[in-house]
């Protein structure tokens, strides 16, 4: 297991340019299964979980390859197997994206049971019942789930109980080789999703409302591939945004679509961040000291669950107390007492923390209890005194792209060091 060492203290300044969007490209890969030819998607990150998807894919019989440092070829043509295993299922809860697609064009899906995750409990019953009210018959056992489609699903009005993102996609692409016409009402409106609904469009697929919570889908007979550019993440530069602040540096993004990240920017400038929005660039920078400010994370437009942790960091240093209430995710505050280990003063009470402000953070060794919470530990390191460990970083690898590289490029000192956990 690898481990991140920072000697913190040093400002971020310069400019880094912000990757696709990881929680699109997963996606794009899996749509692009329903085409009858090659698909060409720019712009994907590589990291773990994009190494991941693209094996589930060859595991199903699709051709998947880089052609460019950052441009995916995806070849569906000899698509001959339904079942994604559980050895990759297990490492990424995102491969039950592929139910969808895999029941929609070969009329059978079996895909593993998503093992539980350490953000919270994480079901799937709102894609088994959009797909079952699509006319699928779907069975549990041996640690599978397959869903069967006698002839063509059928389109018809899934009103989802809660906007969740993956449910919203696995219909969405379900319901764009449908019979007829379905309706998503609910569906999350993540920029991710509208990504993917563009991709479908440029497919062949028919999708309307795009960006919206009402999805309108007339289903065709067939989809062919296409050409796309990811859209940025706007995970990964909130990330930085939030770097840039923790330390009072001065750093420009590069690729981003500000209005996607409107709440978080508002929140930093609440925090007496400053941030200047530049066509596909921000500005961002820190010489006042920091507001304590509420956050309470929700669907999109809501506040990022994805960054809830990394804010923990900052609002850790702001004068006064803030409350933090994650609504998205029952267990998202676990890595709080490593954050605590550092110097903050957090206190958790059912979804809600009291963060404390005023914190002087000081270097530990601290373990990455899941992706972001990873970003934020690395984040805090970056302005501790003295040297941070942070262990168990393929969580952070399997979503974020060169972070090392990126961070040392804007000043900070951090080596990656391979070796054995101590956890
Ligand atoms: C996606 C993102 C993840 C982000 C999350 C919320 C990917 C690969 N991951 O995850 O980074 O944090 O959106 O923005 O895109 N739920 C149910 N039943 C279901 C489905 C979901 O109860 O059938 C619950 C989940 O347990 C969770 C909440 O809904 O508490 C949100 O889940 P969802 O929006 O589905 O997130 P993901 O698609 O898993």
């Amino acid at each position: 297991m690898a481990k991140y060492v920072i000697q913190g203290g040093q400002k971020l300044s310069g400019r880094v340019r912000i990757s696709g969007a990881k929680n699109s490209a997963l996606k794009l890969l899996t749509a692009s299964l329903m085409g009858n030819d090659l698909s060409i998607i720019r712009g994907v990150p590589r990291i773990k979980d994009i190494f991941t998807m693209a094996q589930v894919l060859e595991v199903l019989g699709a051709q998947v390859e880089f052609t460019g440092h950052n441009d995916l070829l995806v070849n569906p043509t000899f698509l001959n197997n339904y079942v994604a295993p559980y050895e990759l299922v297990s490492r990424m809860r995102a491969s039950i994206l592929v139910m969808g697609p895999l029941l929609a064009k070969l009329g059978i899906a079996r895909v593993a049971m998503p093992g539980g995750c350490n953000i919270g409990s994480r079901q799937i019953e709102l894609h088994l019942k959009g797909l079952s009210m699509m006319g699928a018959s779907i069975e549990q056992g041996h640690g599978y789930i397959e869903a069967r489609a006698k002839g063509r699903l059928k389109g018809t009005v899934i009103p989802l109980d809660f906007p969740s993102v993956g449910a919203t996609e696995n219909l969405l692409m379900a319901a764009c080789l449908a019979e007829g016409e379905t309706v998503i009402e609910n569906a999350a409106r993540e920029p991710e999703v509208g990504d993917l609904a563009h991709f479908l469009g440029k497919m062949g697929a028919q999708i309307e409302g795009i960006g919206t919570s009402t999805l309108l889908i007339q289903g065709v007979e067939n989809l062919h591939g296409a050409e796309h550019r990811v859209i940025p993440d706007r995970i990964e530069a909130g990330t930085f945004m939030i770097a840039a602040a923790t330390t009072g540096g001065n750093i420009t993004l590069e690729n981003v679509v500000s209005r996607f990240s409107e709440l978080v920017i508002g929140k930093l400038r609440d925090m007496g961040v400053d941030v200047l929005e530049d066509g596909s660039r921000l500005h961002v920078s820190r010489n006042e000291p920091l507001e304590a400010v509420d956050i309470s994370t929700l669907p999109y437009p809501g506040f990022p669950t994805d960054l809830q942790a990394l804010m923990m960091v900052l609002l850790s240093l702001a004068e006064g107390v803030s409350i933090v209430t994650e609504n998205v995710f029952d267990n998202r505050f676990i890595f709080v007492n490593e954050l605590n280990r550092m110097g903050a003063r957090i206190r958790v009470e059912g979804h809600h923390a009291m963060v404390y402000g005023g914190a002087t953070l000081s270097g530990a060794p601290v373990k990455a209890t899941d992706l972001r919470a990873g970003a934020a530990l690395v984040v805090a390191g970056l302005v501790a005194e003295g040297e941070t460990e942070v262990h168990d970083i393929e969580h952070i690898e399997r979503g974020y792209e060169n972070l090392d590289q990126k961070l040392r490029d804007l000043g900070a000192d951090i080596e990656k060091v391979s070796g054995e956990s101590q956890f």
